[in-house]
């Protein structure tokens, strides 16, 4: 699987919906799986699942479909799912502590490390066994475990003063939840997660469709 240069990000968007899938049709003990029935499944046009999926290489047969443990596995390395992330939470209240409990992230191979806060109040809970830290801790925290990934849940006023920390002390993936668009070098990379842009969007194709 050789062709992985210039993928759109469309279709780097894509990948995590057919990795969820494609875990849902092994569990149904499915081995082959033609563009079209996984097209019904995904909801993606079989063109573009065929189009997608050729991007990385040849995964399909024609006539045959996939194989559907290969094509899971193969999405897997694609998406970097064969290495394991380390990670911290910085803002352990309401969506850092959601974060911290949730579980399904070590099944993709990221480990919540350290969790820290400003507040005094919170500092020695433990969340999933991971204690809550003093902010004047992550520095040297830092600088003594290799972070892969910083996740900021602090106040919007805080999140670039947390995110410069982070990226100071060699964190090249920020994962923001605070509603900001942080200024980061060319060599790290932040997602955002706003479910205020999601629900806006609910909310603007309900009335959407209550006008028809
Ligand atoms: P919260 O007030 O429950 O928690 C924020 C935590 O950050 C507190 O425990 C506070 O002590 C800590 N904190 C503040 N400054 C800090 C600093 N400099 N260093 C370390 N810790 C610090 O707030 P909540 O509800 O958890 O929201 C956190 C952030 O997430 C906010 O920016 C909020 O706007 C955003 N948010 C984002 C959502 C999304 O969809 N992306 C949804 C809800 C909230």
């Amino acid at each position: 699987m050789e062709k992985r240069k210039n993928i759109s990000m469309a279709v780097i968007k894509r990948l995590p919906k057919y990795h969820r899938y494609l875990n849902e049709i092994m569990k149904n003990d499915i081995d082959r799986i033609s563009s079209k029935e996984l097209s019904e499944k995904i909801g993606f046009t079989a063109s573009q699942i065929r189009q997608d999926l050729n991007c990385f290489g040849d995964f399909g047969q024609q006539g045959y479909g996939y194989n559907v443990k290969a094509l899971y596995n193969e999405i897997s390395n694609i998406l970097g799912l064969n290495k394991s992330y380390k990670s911290v939470i910085i803002g352990a209240g309401n969506i850092g502590q959601a974060i911290a409990n949730y579980t399904q992230f070590t099944r993709l191979g990221v480990s919540i490390d350290g969790i820290f806060d400003a507040n005094p109040k919170l500092l020695g809970i433990k969340i999933k066994d991971v204690e809550i830290q003093d902010i004047d801790e992550l520095e040297k925290f830092l600088s003594e475990n290799y972070i892969d990934i910083g996740i900021i849940c602090v106040p919007k006023i805080n999140a670039q003063k947390v995110c410069n920390k982070l990226v100071k002390n060699g964190v090249k993936g920020i994962w923001n939840f605070a509603p900001v668009d942080l200024s980061v070098p060319e060599d790290v990379t932040v997602e955002n997660v706003h479910l205020s842009e999601s629900m806006l969007t609910l909310i603007y194709l309900l009335n959407e469709k209550s006008e028809q």
